[in-house]
């Protein structure tokens, strides 16, 4: 074997134990790089006279054209391997049998919570009524003593829509459209001066906010709870929300605390928190809802007489409700729809 033959050699066995494009890049390097074994060859002829500069510049050109093609050999064999390595990473066994179409279907944890708490308030005497997610700013604000301009509105930054409306930022409006739905029911025993039936509602429903992290969804749910009438006062609302809280959380030892707050449309208002005397939340005071009396340019609003109804009123969270019944921790799992979270609750 002459010496061209044997550099071709060299080549292509360090061609083929390249593992990867790179070394075989490297590997190219050595042999027709600008420094490779074949240019210095190249280099030498310099020195040849005419007649020996043919013959060995063409036995050196057949030696470069016998190591491309073994580099285009290896080339192709490594894209060869890395295509058989990826369809056997990607494989898909199609024997594999399908995803079950009869699992059958059920409620979200928090419609099952919105479905208890109608049922517990419904026990006590009070209607479940429904109203829209599109709302307008007197609803939203101004009937509940929220003006525009009010620094309480922005904490209820929302999204708003056309002409004028927006995405309701809590369920406190349905105090409004409920009780004057009321009012206009009972207009002509009220115009008569025989008083009507109290008004004891619910209406639990989805809200909107622009806050989103682990406890807080732009999208989430509220129960709003009212009661007004001639004879109601701070302890009916304390006996209907502990009775509600201990019934939903099937625990007779809860206790609750009323703490001081501000709501533009309750005087006096109340933060409602809970806690657990056993059970992984034990001992902490947990925020659930707010509530309090209802103002009297709020009963105004109602179409009723400050001077003779009286009225209270609370907003709990349905997702917190859901989220400490069940121990999770993250709010949106809930919105998600992972089907193996959800499959939990059925
Ligand atoms: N609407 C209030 C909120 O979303 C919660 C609330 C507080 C509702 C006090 C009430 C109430 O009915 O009396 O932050």
């Amino acid at each position: 074997m002459n010496e061209l033959d044997t550099l071709v050699e060299s080549a292509r066995q360090s061609f083929a134990q390249a593992l990867t494009p790179a070394d075989l890049e490297n590997a190219k390097a050595l042999f027709l790089g600008k420094s490779g074994r074949l240019t210095e060859l190249m280099k030498g002829m310099a020195a040849l006279s005419v007649e020996g500069k043919k013959t060995r510049g063409a036995a050196i050109n057949s030696a470069k054209q016998a190591i491309e093609a073994a580099l285009n050999e290896s080339r192709q064999a490594l894209a060869d391997a890395e295509l058989q390595a990826q369809l056997k990473a990607e494989a898909l066994d199609v024997t594999l049998p399908g995803r079950s179409a009869n699992a059958g279907g059920g409620l979200h944890p928090v419609s099952l919570t919105l479905e208890r708490v109608e049922q517990i308030f419904g026990s006590m005497g009070f209607e479940v009524a429904q109203g829209p997610e599109i709302e307008t700013d007197w609803f939203n604000f101004t009937a509940l003593n929220t003006p525009e301009d009010h620094p309480a509105r922005s904490m209820h930054d929302t999204f708003y829509v056309e002409g004028g409306h927006l995405l309701r930022t809590h369920t406190s409006p349905m105090q409004i459209r409920h009780a004057v739905q009321h009012v206009k029911r009972y207009k002509n025993q009220l115009d008569a001066g025989q008083g009507m039936p109290e008004i004891r509602v619910i209406a639990p429903g989805r809200t909107y906010r622009v806050d989103s992290d682990a406890t807080h969804s732009p999208m989430f749910h509220q129960c709003e709870g009212l009661w007004i009438g001639e004879n109601v006062s701070f302890k009916d609302l304390k006996v209907v929300v502990t009775d509600f809280c201990r019934t939903f959380f099937e625990s007779d030892d809860l206790i609750l605390r009323f703490r001081p707050s501000f709501f533009p449309f309750t005087e006096p208002s109340a933060e409602i928190d809970i806690q657990f005397q056993s059970g992984p939340l034990a001992g902490r005071w947990l925020e659930v809802g707010g509530s309090g009396q209802v103002h009297p340019s709020v009963v105004r609003n109602m179409g009723l007489d400050p001077e003779h109804f009286i009225g209270f009123a609370f907003g709990m969270g349905m997702d917190r409700f859901t989220m400490l019944r069940y121990g999770v921790n993250d709010l949106r799992l809930f919105f998600d729809g992972d089907v193996r979270f959800l499959s939990q609750f059925q």
